[in-house]
């Protein structure tokens, strides 16, 4: 037997009508907001993801999907959306059209080569929002306004997590001060986060290992840091998610795990699903356009995780819909077709096939969770109608077959 490959998930039955109904979910909630569809290629070249998501990122470092197609092209399976994206922004020309504003939204599989655990796969879905041309906070509030919009209308509880990654002027004084402090304190921090002092400080704000993070505790914090337009934009991103009432915690070690970002910076996450609890992340990259030839656009978006949120997602009750049609002679089954090709114009229809007895007709449209029942015996083939029960209603009726 060939199985899928560790780390990938099959989706059938009630998970993949938990993952529809999370997507159409959050594009109908995007799109209130102004977003439209794009798709964009799962593989591209490997230098793009090497240019924005960062080479010393763990992304590109260690879990990339990457290798050498027929043409000799270094190619990879996208790892995360925003990149494509951004790719085929400048590519469209769109970065050229100044004044306007562009809002996509997408959904898709990722490709990570993590440890798979709870929560954490290899390939996994996200639907995610990407907002172009738009430099003031409130479009930084408005997507986070719009991802507790999608939870709500999910039913989910979460935590939200800001903080303020800084910009070009300010960022590179405190990653001095940073490292200033990390070498200091070198021979107590792991291995990984001595490594990064080099490679990329930032990240050590947020390892896991518990006593480095005690030892953070009395780090720069780069809030203290921030130049004034910073500054001002966090404050009044704070100011506006108090006077909408949507509560939030400021988390100074929320770094991101992608090296794109600039200025605000936030994480969704839950309780209840576990060590992997990022349920959303994303945040202001005003930046990577330019990183990709593309002119100087201010940017910002986010992705949710489609299989944790699965996890905690309330599924509406399903309703009893449409029909189940059954003969319970053999030589009865052919009059069927032309009904059920007629009511499928209008409602669901479940054909069955064999001939059976009217309970096992009864079980079957159950068992599809059909609304009515409409069976046809010789009692109903000799008068030219067909036999309907209600299964909502409890009712019976007959009518004739022309008027079905
Ligand atoms: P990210 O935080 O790397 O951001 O991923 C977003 C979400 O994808 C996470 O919060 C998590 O729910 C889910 N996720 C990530 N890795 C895995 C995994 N191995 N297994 C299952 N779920 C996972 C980004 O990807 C950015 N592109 C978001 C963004 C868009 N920023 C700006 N625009």
């Amino acid at each position: 037997m060939i199985n899928a490959l560790r780390g990938m998930k099959d989706l059938t039955f009630e998970e993949s009508e938990r993952f529809v109904h999370i997507v159409t979910t959050a594009i109908k909630i995007s799109k209130r907001y102004g977003y439209s569809y794009i798709e964009t290629p799962i593989l591209e070249e490997t230098k793009l993801f090497k240019r924005s998501v960062g080479e010393s990122s763990d992304i590109v470092g260690k879990e990339m999907y990457q290798f050498i197609d027929k043409g000799d092209n270094d190619v990879c399976m996208r790892p995360e959306g925003t990149a494509g994206v951004v790719r085929s922004f400048v590519q469209a020309k769109l970065d050229r059209r100044q004044n306007e504003k562009f809002k996509f939204y997408y959904y898709g599989p990722m490709f990570r080569y993590e440890r798979p655990q709870k929560g954490r796969l290899r390939e996994f879905h996200q639907f995610g929002c990407e907002s172009f041309g738009e430099g003031s906070v409130y479009e930084d509030f408005t997507i986070i306004q719009m991802i507790g919009d999608i939870f709500k209308a999910l039913g989910i509880g979460y935590d939200l997590q800001i903080n303020s990654l800084g910009c070009p002027e300010c960022m590179p004084l405190y990653r001095e001060k940073l490292i200033g402090f990390l070498t200091e304190c070198k021979d107590e921090l792991c291995e990984d986060c001595n490594r990064r002092i080099e490679t990329n400080p930032i990240r050590v704000l947020d390892c896991k290992n518990e006593k480095c993070q005690s030892l953070l505790t009395n780090s720069p914090k780069l809030l203290d840091k921030l130049c004034d337009e910073c500054d001002a934009d966090f404050k009044k991103l704070v100011k506006l998610l108090n006077s909408e009432n949507i509560s939030y915690e400021v988390n100074t070690n929320l770094v991101r795990g992608l090296d794109y970002y600039s200025k605000t910076a936030f994480e969704f996450v839950s309780n209840n699903i576990g060590s992997q609890s990022a349920i959303a992340g994303g945040g202001r990259y005003d930046r990577l356009v330019e990183f990709l030839d593309g002119k100087p656009t201010p940017a910002v978006g986010f992705a949710l995780g489609i299989e944790r949120i699965m996890e905690l997602v309330q599924m509406p009750e399903v309703e009893r819909e449409g029909y189940y049609l059954g003969a319970m002679e053999e030589s009865l089954v052919d009059t069927l077709f032309p009904l059920a090709s007629k009511k499928r114009a209008t409602d669901k229809v479940t054909l069955e096939y064999a001939a059976k007895k009217l309970k096992a007709h009864l079980k079957g449209a159950d068992k599809v969770n059909a609304r009515y029942c409409a069976v046809i015996g010789e009692d109903e083939m000799q008068n030219g109608t067909i036999w309907i029960k209600d299964l909502v209603e409890k009712s019976e009726t007959t009518i004739s077959q022309s008027d079905f």
